[in-house]
C-alpha cells in the first residue's frame, strides 16, 4: 500500500470508530443495490445523508480513489489547479494528491453530508489546499481556466441532457478533462458519448485511446487491484484480501500531446514462450500481438500490464 492508501485507510477506520456494524452493513447493501440497479438518478441521489455518505467512503472511496489515480497518471502536464466536479467524499482530490503533492482542488459536490465527511478525512492529510464547494452541477460554470477537470463516477447520475451540459461546460474552462466511470458495457457507452463531445469542442484525446476515431471494440474497460481492509471485507462480506476495480475512463486534452503509438486493453496473456497482447492502435484498430520468447521485446511485454502504454516508454 501506498502511503496515501495507508492515510485513506486510517482516515476512514477513524470516520467509521463508533458507529455500529451492522447499521452500516444495511446501509452499503442498499446503496450497492441503488447503484447495481442504475436506481441513482438527477432526482433520486445515491448518496442520502451522513450514514449514506459514510457507507459509500467505506467500500467505494478505496477503489473509485485507485482507480481515478490509474487514470490521473496518464495525465501528460502536471496541473496546479484542478476541479472536481460531484467529488463525493473527494476520491479524486485524493488521487490529484497522490500525484501532484501541491496542485490546488476545488471539489464540487451538491451534498453536504459527502462534503462534511470529505472534509473530516482530509483534515490532517490534504485539506490545506482544498475548497469544498455545495452546488449543482446543472449551474456549474468555472469563471476561471482550470489545468484539469475530473468527473470521476457521476456521469451515470446525470440525464443524457444534464450530461452533456456538464461536459461542455468542463470543455469551456479546461485544459485538461479526465472522466472515469464504473467498468461495465453501459458506462462504456457513456464514456464515449463524452469523448466524442470533447472531440467536438476540440480536444485531444490522450488516454487510454491512442487515436481519435471510432472506439474499435465493444467493451473497453481496465482494471486496478487494491487490497481491501478488514472493515471492507466485514461489510461486504468479501473473503478475497484484494479487490479489482473494473473501470474505464477517458483523457482530453487541450495542450501538446505526444501520442501513444498502441495500449494494452486487456490483461495480457502469459504462456511459458510468448506473451499475448491485446492492442488498440494509432491507427483506430484493435489487434492482437504474440510477443516470443526469441522477441527483443519479450522481457518488456513479460512486465507490461493490462492498460499500459505499448511499447514501455514510448
Ligand atoms: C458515485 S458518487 C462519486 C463520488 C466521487 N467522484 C468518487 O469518485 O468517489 C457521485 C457523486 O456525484 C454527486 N452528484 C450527482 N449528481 C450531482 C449534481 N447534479 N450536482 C452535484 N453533484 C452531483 C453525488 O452527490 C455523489 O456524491
Amino acid at each position: 500500500m501506498s502511503s496515501v492508501d495507508i492515510q485513506l485507510h486510517a482516515a476512514l477506520a477513524r470516520a467509521v470508530a463508533g458507529v455500529p456494524h451492522h447499521e452500516l452493513r444495511g446501509r452499503v447493501a442498499a446503496l450497492s443495490h441503488r447503484y447495481r440497479a442504475e436506481q441513482v438518478a438527477d432526482t433520486a441521489p445515491g448518496i442520502r445523508d451522513a450514514l449514506d455518505a459514510l457507507a459509500y467512503a467505506v467500500v467505494r472511496m478505496p477503489a473509485t480513489f485507485r482507480a481515478l489515480q490509474t487514470a490521473l497518471s496518464t495525465v501528460e502536464h502536471e496541473p496546479s489547479t484542478h476541479v472536481d466536479l460531484g467529488g463525493g467524499t473527494g476520491a479524486a482530490a485524493w488521487a490529484a494528491a497522490a500525484l501532484w503533492p501541491s496542485v490546488t482542488t476545488e471539489i464540487v459536490e451538491r451534498q453536504p453530508a459527502a462534503i462534511r465527511l470529505g472534509r473530516q478525512l482530509a483534515a490532517g492529510n490534504f485539506s490545506p489546499d482544498w475548497r469544498w464547494t455545495t452546488a449543482d452541477l446543472r449551474d456549474w460554470t468555472s469563471p476561471t481556466t482550470v489545468d484539469l477537470v475530473t468527473i470521476g463516477y457521476v456521469l451515470n447520475e446525470l440525464t443524457d441532457e444534464t450530461r452533456r451540459d456538464v461536459i461542455r461546460a468542463a470543455a469551456q474552462s479546461a485544459k485538461t478533462i479526465v472522466v472515469v466511470e464504473p467498468g461495465t458495457p453501459s458506462a462504456h457507452r457513456r464514456t464515449l458519448a463524452a469523448r466524442d463531445l470533447l472531440i467536438e469542442q476540440g480536444f485531444t484525446i490522450t488516454a487510454p485511446c491512442p487515436h481519435q476515431g471510432p472506439c474499435p471494440v465493444d467493451w473497453c474497460h481496465f482494471a486496478a487491484r487494491l487490497p481491501r481492509t478488514e472493515l471492507h471485507r466485514l461489510l461486504k462480506d468479501g473473503t478475497r484480501n484484494y479487490e479489482d476495480e473494473k473501470f474505464t475512463y477517458v483523457v482530453a486534452t487541450r495542450l501538446p500531446t505526444h501520442p501513444k503509438p498502441a495500449r494494452v486493453i486487456a490483461r495480457p496473456g502469459r504462456a511459458k514462450n510468448r506473451v499475448v497482447l491485446e492492442l488498440c492502435t494509432s491507427t483506430g484498430t484493435a489487434q492482437q500481438v504474440v510477443v516470443p520468447k526469441s522477441s527483443e521485446a519479450y522481457r518488456a511485454a513479460r512486465r507490461t500490464s493490462w492498460g499500459d502504454a505499448w511499447p514501455p516508454g514510448s
